[in-house]
């Protein structure tokens, strides 16, 4: 299969077979053509070149539909949900052909029925807006298996959930696998994953195929070097010790209501100082969400207050500026950029009106705006086709890397990250947790709400667990236990 985009060979003569009743991952850098591929098998994207044989059949794929008649499904890396709907409304919306009048009551024993053959369940009756990443993820995997699907394709389904929740459900993909009942095509940017459940793998660089095979034959340090070319290493975050400076970030008795007016931060306290990383460790949907966007001035605190540096912060954009309060918030195209919009412009939202963005005080200068988004691509090793490409144009880990150059070159006073590095291949890991390292290193008070554990206990002098809301745990990094941490997640009590 071949596909070009303009000048960009996103897609380089490639060929892969996929077995029945195989789990099969698909690993590669960020911009590696990954997710090109499996769009061309869904009829998503028309590749310029090739076939593609469905249990020995050519087909010519032409739009999704048509995958889905083949019993091919693909949960993509960005959510495809009907927020406004329930849970069972998105299962059930999901079926190619609908009566005009649904049957409810026999719909939703079918759906209950099917519930309770998977290992996670969801509450059928919530709107899909109000559930966190996690669940959502776990919906779009429970829907394309109530829809039947025989093949499928999963698009880093993982990024968003926690190590065990990831497990669980690489776990029941395998054997779903194993029994004959579903093949299973993996894209990931995890070595664990490919490790310990995938039985073949192919690796994809700059758009070609170049290695794979079964991955009990394949050593870690093989896939590493097949993902990312010899030569290239990534530089370890070096932590500098930093004195015991002053509260930058102070929330105090903060009370956060969700979209149903259910208490979602329950009177949160927490100081961060400058030069220092605090941890917020949790399983998604215990109030994270909710606490970043009161932050960020996308939601309004129900009680309680907030400051930075001393004074009362009520988050606006003009005041964060001024404040210098930076965010990379989860799911960034969704979150933190306009996709119809180009690189530059997204690159621009902090700053467009600034003067070395503007002429004569109120033109904005497109040339000045272009040029500041050159210097970032460089900087920040954004992979696009220029600076006027559609944000929404570039892979995944690009988006975020855009949302963190925008965020991070800057001069830092407080910045709250949530899941930042989710969607990175680890060379792109290793460079922002270094960024978020050495902003703590200059004096930033960082705020990291992470459903990774390891990335949390790399970088965070202090860790605490939120639970339905409220900090119920801490501990600084040298006494930090996984263990501990861990059932504190789970459940305080
Ligand atoms: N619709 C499009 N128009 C232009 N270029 C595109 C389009 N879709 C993808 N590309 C480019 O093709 C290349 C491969 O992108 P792709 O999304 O397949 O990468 P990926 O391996 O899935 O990466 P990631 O791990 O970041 O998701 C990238 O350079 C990307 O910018
Ligand atoms: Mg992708």
């Amino acid at each position: 299969m071949t596909k070009h985009f303009g000048p960009l060979v996103a897609l380089d003569n490639v060929s892969i077979r996929f077995e029945p009743g195989s789990l099969h991952a698909i690993l590669g850098e960020n911009g590696a053509g990954k997710s090109t591929l499996v769009k061309c098998m869904m009829g998503y994207y028309r590749p310029d070149a090739g076939d593609i044989f469905v249990s020995g059949e050519k087909h010519a794929i032409n739009n999704p539909r048509h995958a889905h008649q083949l019993g091919l499904g693909m949960v993509y890396q960005h959510f495809t949900l009907v927020p406004s709907m329930t849970v069972a409304e998105n299962l059930i919306l999901g079926e190619a052909q609908l009566p005009p009048i649904i049957p409810w009551e026999a719909e939703r024993e079918r759906i209950e029925e099917f519930q309770r053959t998977m290992p996670f369940k969801l509450d059928l009756d919530r709107p899909v807006a109000s559930l966190a990443a996690g669940e959502k993820q776990k919906l779009e995997i429970l829907k394309q298996l109530f829809l039947g699907r025989r093949v499928l394709i999963l698009d880093e389904p993982t990024t968003v959930l926690t190590p065990a929740e990831a497990d669980q459900i690489l776990g029941l993909m395998r054997g779903m696998a194993g029994n004959q009942q579903l093949t299973v095509i993996l894209i990931t940017h995890k070595l664990r994953e490919v490790l310990d459940f995938a039985g073949d793998v192919t690796v994809l660089r700059a758009g070609r195929r170049v290695g794979g095979g079964a991955a009990k034959d394949l050593a870690s340090e093989e896939l590493v070097r097949m993902m990312i070319g010899a030569g290239k290493i990534a530089r370890a975050a070096t932590r500098v010790e930093t004195p015991t400076n002053a509260a930058y970030l102070d929330l105090r008795d903060l009370t956060v209501e969700n979209d149903n007016g259910l208490m979602a931060v329950r009177g949160v306290s927490l100081q961060v100082r400058a030069g220092e990383i605090v941890g917020v460790a949790g399983v998604s949907g215990n109030g994270q969400r909710e606490l970043v966007e009161a932050l960020a001035g996308q939601r309004q605190p129900a009680s309680g207050e907030m400051f930075v540096r001393g004074a009362v912060y009520s988050p606006r954009r003009g005041e964060m500026r001024q404040r210098k309060v930076f965010l990379l918030p989860e799911e960034p195209l969704r979150n933190a950029c306009v996709g119809v919009m180009s690189v530059a412009e997204n690159l621009a939202f902090r700053n467009f009106d600034e003067p070395r963005n503007t002429r004569y005080r109120w033109l904005i200068s497109r040339r000045a705006i272009r040029g500041q988004a050159l210097d970032l691509i460089d900087r920040y090793g954004i992979k696009a086709q220029g600076a006027e490409a559609r944000l929404e144009t570039l892979s995944g880990g690009n988006v975020q890397r855009t949302v963190l150059a925008r965020e991070l070159c800057e001069e830092v006073s407080v910045l709250v990250a949530q899941n930042p590095c989710s969607g990175l291949d680890f060379a792109a890991v290793a460079e922002i947790r270094s960024q978020l390292m050495d902003a703590r290193n200059r004096g930033a008070a960082v705020l990291l709400i992470s459903e990774d554990l390891d990335e949390l206990l790399e970088l965070a002098d202090r860790i605490v667990v939120m639970f339905e809301g409220k900090f119920v745990y801490e501990t600084p990094r040298d006494q930090a236990d996984v263990q501990t941490i861990g059932r504190y997640m789970a459940s305080p009590t």
